[in-house]
């Protein structure tokens, strides 16, 4: 056969035999099926201690019980019951490490996101009770009558008055 017929073909193993060197340059060693076979198993072995390191942002009002024990049981059964501790004091992290603590928030606007009074009539969040914040006390802050952890409570314990 002719030159011009091979040539393409040493061109075409050349490739081939590229591409493999390449794959055991750059393919990380432990990467492979591992347990769970080949629908789920394909990854590098060494990622799963990166994942353990990784620290979780928010980790429930369940990991706060330990050492606050008294909030979680006072907000646990109250109407605020379904929201995280999280959504109002920030994300855990490392806290009581780092963060030392975590943000109290006494501005209006923390409560009023949630209860500013607003027209969507059939909606979650046009039947939650709402206020207007132009004459429901516009001075003071929230926490200064209702309790936040449970707050059919005023801030010194007391039923809120009707
Ligand atoms: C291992 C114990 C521990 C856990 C778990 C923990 N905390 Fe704390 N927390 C502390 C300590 C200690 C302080 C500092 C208290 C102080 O200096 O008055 C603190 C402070 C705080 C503060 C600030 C209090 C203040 O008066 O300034 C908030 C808010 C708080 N924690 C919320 C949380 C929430 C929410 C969680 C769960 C997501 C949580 N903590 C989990 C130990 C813990
Ligand atoms: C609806 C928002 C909201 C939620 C949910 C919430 N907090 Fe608070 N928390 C506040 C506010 C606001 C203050 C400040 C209260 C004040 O100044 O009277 C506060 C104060 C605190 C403090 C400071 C110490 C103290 O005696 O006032 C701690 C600790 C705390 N919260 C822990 C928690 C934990 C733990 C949870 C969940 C079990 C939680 N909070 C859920 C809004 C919230
Ligand atoms: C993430 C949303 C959310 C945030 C933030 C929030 N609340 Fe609520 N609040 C609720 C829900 C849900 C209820 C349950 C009743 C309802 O449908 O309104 C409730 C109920 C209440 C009630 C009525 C209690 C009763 O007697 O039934 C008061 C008062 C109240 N919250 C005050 C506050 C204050 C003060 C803050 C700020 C510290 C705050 N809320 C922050 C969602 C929220
Ligand atoms: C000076 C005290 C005071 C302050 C400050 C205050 N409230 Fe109230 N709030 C009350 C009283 C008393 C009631 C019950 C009587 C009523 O419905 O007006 C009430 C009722 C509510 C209700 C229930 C409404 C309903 O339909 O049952 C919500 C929600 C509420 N407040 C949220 C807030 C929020 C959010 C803030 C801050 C932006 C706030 N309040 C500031 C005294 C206060």
């Amino acid at each position: 056969m002719k030159n011009h017929v091979w040539r393409p073909l040493y061109i075409a193993i050349a490739l081939v035999l590229l591409a493999v060197a390449a794959r055991f340059i750059i393919v990380p060693s432990d990467f492979g099926v591992h347990e769970r076979g080949y629908m789920y198993g394909w990854h590098r072995k060494s990622n799963e201690a990166e994942w353990k390191a990784v620290t979780v942002k928010y980790q429930t009002a369940k990991s706060c019980i330990p050492c606050h024990k008294e909030k979680y049981d006072d907000i646990k059964d109250s109407p605020h019951g379904k929201i995280s501790c999280e959504n109002c004091h920030g994300p855990r992290l490392g806290h009581p490490n780092d963060p030392k603590r975590l943000e109290i928030n006494r501005a209006r606007s923390l409560c009023l996101r949630c209860h500013t009074k607003l027209p969507y009539n059939g909606t979650l969040r046009g039947s939650m009770k709402g206020i207007n914040p132009d004459t429901h006390y516009p001075q003071a802050e929230c926490m200064m009558c209702h309790y936040p952890h449970d707050p059919r409570r005023q801030s010194h314990g007391q039923e809120v008055k009707r």
